[in-house]
């Protein structure tokens, strides 16, 4: 008798905090709670990501500076995108995700996020509620025509967002056309509040409504119970987290190393395939040096977390220089921008083993490169503002 007492008194208690929490959640006003953030941009192309406190159908209205029109605040009307999958407007969720595309190269957009709230989803009656709409941003598309711009990159945050903050206060959106975070910005995936209190939302804060983040996967971005959803909040249309773009005359090449301890470590518990995985980006770069994109750019650069050269004996590491390595020497990539180590260092180019340089960047740093014509000047500046090193890397003739 005790026992069922005991029983029915959790049960109560339970049913009581999930009613108010569906109450509280009622009270609330809609809003957008996370972003928006810019990723995977292109010459005519961008994607829009945000969270809504409660479940919307949602889309983005944009518009270009040549769209003359009467709606004021615009210079324009704006043209609406609402994601379709399947044949199904996205709809009914807190994560939203709109890529635009037909846009012009080289061109400022404004664009806003909407969201607006569903109350109820019946199979024959939707009722929609308030709509949340975003500020008012800009974006630029990339162009193969620029011939001189910047970057930033950083890595091995492992969720300390303050740190982050104040890296990124070192660095202004204008001044830079990207944002690379070279791996384990984060320290395993589980709910998406770990995601956003992280990384995203200081990213936010300072640059990714304006500059779009590229996030090069690191090992712990692949670690945790919810790692398999981490790329519906960076999205590729490649549906990879290898892949290539083209910025002027920089061609950048985003790898995948994976986990750095063999498939069959026990902290892995049986649940990584990695070795293929690699051998699947072989494939893809065997094809990607040989592409158009990459033989006219003057530059070639490479974000992988590990380093792919290094004195490292660690599985992954070893993997990636025997399946990547020769790709780089015979490409004739420029430059290398890994992390993983926490310690800065230069790896000098090797014409025995690495004919290009490899920055390992170190926990806390920021790394700004100015692609010039004649050369791309890199920077590495500490949490306090101090140089770490500076190199200059000229294009392979
Ligand atoms: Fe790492």
């Amino acid at each position: 008798m005790k026992i069922v007492y005991k029983l029915v008194s959790v049960l109560t208690v339970w049913l009581l905090i999930a009613t108010s929490m569906l109450a509280q959640n009622e009270n609330e006003q809609l809003e957008i709670s996370h972003g928006p953030y810019l990723i995977e941009p292109g010459f005519d192309c961008i994607t829009i990501n945000w969270t809504t406190n409660k479940a919307c159908q949602s889309w983005v209205e944009f518009c270009g500076d040549t769209n003359l029109g009467t709606f004021p605040k615009w210079g324009g009307y704006p043209e609406k995108v609402y994601p379709s999958n399947q044949g199904l407007l996205e709809a009914n969720t807190t994560l939203h995700s709109v890529r635009l595309i037909g846009l012009e190269p080289g061109t400022i957009y404004r664009y806003r996020v909407m969201s607006k709230e569903i109350l109820q989803y019946n199979p024959y009656e939707v009722i929609y509620g308030d709509t949340a709409a975003g500020e008012i941003f800009e974006f630029e598309t990339l162009s193969n025509a620029v011939s001189e711009f910047s970057f930033a990159a950083i890595s091995d945050i492992h969720e300390r967002s303050k740190e982050l903050d104040k890296l990124l206060s070192m660095t202004s959106p204008d001044s830079i056309a990207m944002m690379f975070y070279v791996g384990d910005m984060l320290n395993w995936i589980g709910d998406e509040e770990r995601i956003f209190n992280g990384m995203v939302d200081v990213s936010v804060d300072r640059f990714a409504t304006t500059k779009p983040m590229i996030l090069a996967r690191g090992n712990h971005e692949t670690r945790g119970p919810e790692a398999r959803k981490l790329f519906s909040y960076f999205p590729h249309s490649s549906g990879q987290y290898y892949f290539a773009f083209t910025q002027g005359e920089v061609r950048f090449i985003i790898l995948d190393p994976g986990e750095d301890k063999t498939d069959d470590h026990p902290v892995y518990a049986g649940l990584v395939d990695f070795d293929n995985y690699r051998t699947e980006q072989e494939k893809w770069l065997e094809k990607e040096v040989k592409s158009e994109a990459f033989l006219k750019a003057k530059y070639k650069l490479v974000m992988c977390h590990i380093p792919p050269f290094s004195k490292s004996t660690a599985h992954g590491a070893t993997d990636i220089t025997k399946k990547w390595g020769g790709i780089f020497n015979s490409a004739k990539i420029d430059l290398i921008i890994s992390g993983h180590h926490h310690r800065y260092s230069l790896i000098d180019s090797d014409a025995n083993k690495n004919n290009m340089p490899v920055v390992i960047l170190g926990q806390d740093m920021l790394l700004n490169a100015d692609v010039k014509a004649n050369a791309i000047n890199i920077q590495v500046n500490d949490i306090e503002g101090n140089e770490v090193d500076a190199i200059t890397v000229k294009s392979k003739p």
